[in-house]
């Protein structure tokens, strides 16, 4: 073969490719496309083995011309695969969108537990007065639920609450005022204490109004020179913040083993605003916590002088406000997860 016949021959073989390559549509005819154009027998294949046929002066040229045909080919063959690829791509996105359009499942969002709103309402409070809060076990010692609270073993003033042993030096802790026995331990007599204390307790007690779990917050305050006075006014105040300044605060004298006055407040009734009707049996007001000034014998038991030291103690319960702020008729509504009772708490 001569130069000429080669570029002819290279030529025809070009066209041929063109020709050939526009009518690839898929990965097989891709296939044959390549077997045809770059395979053992193809123009391409033959025209380096006529190499060495060609005279030694044109085979650089020559060569040069081979070269550049299979690179073409090549190239030709490399674009098209390129697109077959895309265009499968194409396809496979297509099928596979994932329209971003489509709304989302949307979660319905819950708000905070009715006795939980209330915990968290009076913890604020009194730490805006620069409280500190305590914490305790819900299985406590004796010692510390009772004894230490000035109840004696055996004492009657235990029989104020029915509570859940679990051996004779274990319970149920039957009020937060175990906390204050761990706070004062805590303080070596050193005062001044400032600590509210909210928690869980347990009782003996089953009815509309009661549950052998509840919660309560307790309130210690001890210092040189701590008031009954100043015990009135931050119950007022609290009392007030949780019912509102229209409710009416009333003080008794009552009994706790632990304080010494002692005594309980009483908000006007939320059903007759005072008057008196079933829901207050006629009184116009409703019980709502006990406090007092801490009693001597609490302060030396647990370790502080009462020469020195004086102060005064709450308790108050956490579902009875939540009961009266929230108008709710059965305490068991607290604890029994009843979606229809919790979903009134929803805010949209
Ligand atoms: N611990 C009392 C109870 O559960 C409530 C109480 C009354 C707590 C007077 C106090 C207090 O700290 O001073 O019934």
């Amino acid at each position: 073969m001569d130069i000429n016949e080669i570029k002819l021959a290279i030529e025809k073989e070009l066209g041929a490719c063109r020709a050939d390559i526009v009518k690839v549509v898929d990965q097989s005819s891709l296939n044959d496309f390549k077997g045809l154009h770059l395979g053992k027998k193809s123009v391409c294949s033959a025209l380096f083995s006529q190499m060495r046929n060609v005279p030694s002066e044109s085979k650089q040229i020559v060569g040069k011309l081979v070269v550049d045909l299979r690179q073409e080919i090549s190239e030709m063959f490399n674009k098209k695969e390129t697109e077959l690829k895309n265009i499968a791509l194409e396809k496979q996105l297509q099928n596979e969108k994932v329209d971003i359009n489509l709304p989302g499942y949307s979660t319905k969002l819950g708000s905070k537990h009715p006795f939980f709103a209330v915990v968290d309402d009076i913890t604020d409070f009194f730490v805006g007065l620069g409280y500190d809060i305590a914490d305790g076990p819900e299985v406590e010692s004796d010692h510390n639920n009772f004894e230490m609270m000035n109840i004696p073993k055996d004492h009657p003033s235990r029989d104020m609450q029915d509570s859940f042993s679990i051996t004779d030096e274990l319970v149920l802790r039957s009020h937060t005022s175990a906390v204050q026995a761990r706070v004062m331990a805590a303080s070596k007599g050193v005062g001044p204490i400032k600590v509210i204390c909210p928690g869980k307790v347990y009782r003996r007690d089953n009815d509309a109004t009661h549950s052998h779990q509840f919660g309560q917050v307790e309130g210690l305050v001890i210092s040189e020179d701590a008031t009954f006075a100043n015990l009135l006014e931050t119950l007022t105040l609290l009392l007030k913040h949780l019912f509102g300044d229209k409710r009416k605060v009333r003080f008794r004298p009552s009994y706790f083993p632990f304080t010494e006055p002692s005594i309980e407040a009483d908000i006007s009734c939320f059903e007759c605003g005072g008057t008196g009707c079933k829901f207050c049996k006629n009184t116009g007001y409703i019980e709502i916590l006990g406090a007092g000034m801490v009693h001597p014998n609490v302060l030396r038991l647990n370790g502080f002088d009462d020469s020195k030291y004086q102060g005064f103690a709450f308790g108050i319960g956490i579902d009875r406000v939540a009961m009266l702020k929230y108008n709710i008729d059965d305490i068991k509504r607290f604890y029994t997860n009843d979606i229809r009772f919790l979903s009134e708490f929803y805010k949209e």
